[in-house]
């Protein structure tokens, strides 16, 4: 127990945590998975929200280490606002990660912003101090004006009429939330920080294979027969776990954080995969044999590294992924 009264955890007396609690909600998804990993490493008490605490899929959170002592699942969708309170009751932080992805407007606009608004004012209700949101960077590089020449940074928003136009509704309801959680935070006095991250990959903790990491599954399954004259900036998801978890605790942090390692075009990312795994069926023609090559932007990652972020490379980030899909079976496993 400490001075004031409150009962110490086991293995909550170490780490930065220093005996904190905090909420992740959509706890068992891909990244969220990683923020809660490295929570209870740190010794914090973890809050995780999921739509089903029963459901089998939330298994590997239970087995996480310190999960016994110090993770709590509660129920809650985005959508219910009583839920959320309960769940950010007696939380000091709260790392808003939960969020459809798709393109489909119906699934994807109404949970991403009315859910984020909601975590919002359940945040301030339960009179927690900082929301740490998971944005993207779907909200921050869909602008048709922006020049090749300008260096993304945190600057940078998508035009949502572009995004509308286009159909990208991720990143239209990305945007839209980031944008709805920075207006209501000020109103009702939340601290607000958000991290965008670029395509996220690595070791996936939970059973199923999410959207990101399909992006490399496809070239080594032989789903994809060609790879697309595009291209993508990527970034190990410890390092995104790591990003939420900097700027939940410096309590310099604030605004928006690009989480990025490096940019590339289609055609060098699957020239490593080929290079580390020779055994799978990776393709070597481009579906756009007309258009000239796409060049990959300039992309800041300063502000994360000026908190002391150092950025894993995208090489280990590749390696990572393909190690763990041929761990979980989702690959033949070959060296
Ligand atoms: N992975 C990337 O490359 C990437 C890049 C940039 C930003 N992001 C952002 O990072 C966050 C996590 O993405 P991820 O890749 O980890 O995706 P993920 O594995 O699909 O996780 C998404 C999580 O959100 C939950 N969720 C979805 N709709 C919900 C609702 N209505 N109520 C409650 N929970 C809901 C899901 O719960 P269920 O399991 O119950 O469906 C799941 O736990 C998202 O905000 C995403 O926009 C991801």
């Amino acid at each position: 127990m400490t001075a004031d009264g409150a009962i110490v955890l086991p293995g909550s007396e170490t780490g930065s945590g220093n005996g904190r609690t905090v909420c992740v909600t959509g706890a068992g998804g891909f990244i969220a998975s990683w923020i809660v990993k490295l929570l209870l490493e740190r010794g914090y008490t973890v809050k995780g929200t999921v739509r089903n605490p029963e459901d089998q899929k939330n298994d590997h959170l239970r087995a996480m280490d310190g999960a016994e002592e110090r993770l709590l699942l509660c129920k809650a969708d985005l959508l219910d606002l009583e839920a959320l309170r309960a769940a950010f009751h007696e939380c000091q932080g709260v790392f808003h990660t939960a969020s459809p992805v798709t393109d489909d407007p119906e699934l994807m606009v109404e949970p991403a912003v009315d859910g984020t608004r909601k975590v919002i004012k359940a945040a301030a209700d339960a009179g927690v101090r900082r929301v740490v949101f998971t944005s993207s960077i779907g909200a921050v590089t869909m602008d048709p004006k922006r020049g090749a020449e300008v260096v993304v940074d945190e600057s940078c928003w998508s035009d949502l009429e572009f995004c509308k136009k286009t159909k990208n509704w991720y990143c239209y309801g990305k945007a839209v939330a980031e944008q709805a959680a920075c207006e209501l935070a000020k109103e009702v006095g939340v601290e607000l920080v958000v991290v965008n991250p670029v395509l996220v990959l690595g070791p996936l903790l939970q059973p199923t294979v999410n959207a990101s990491v399909t992006h490399v599954l496809k070239y080594l399954d032989g789903s994809a027969k060609t790879y697309a004259n595009a291209v993508q900036a990527y970034v190990h998801v410890r390092d995104v776990a790591e990003a939420h978890i900097l700027v939940f605790e410096n309590p310099k942090a604030s605004g928006r954080y690009l989480c990025a390692e490096r940019v590339l075009h289609r055609e060098d990312l699957v020239r490593m995969l080929a290079q580390f795994f020779p055994h799978y069926p990776v393709p070597t023609q481009c579906s756009d044999e007309v258009n000239p090559r796409k060049k990959p932007y300039e992309i800041s990652n300063q502000k994360l590294r000026d908190l002391g972020l150092v950025f894993t490379p995208v090489t280990q980030a590749l390696y990572d992924t393909v190690k763990s899909l041929q761990e979980r079976g989702r690959l033949p496993a070959v060296s």
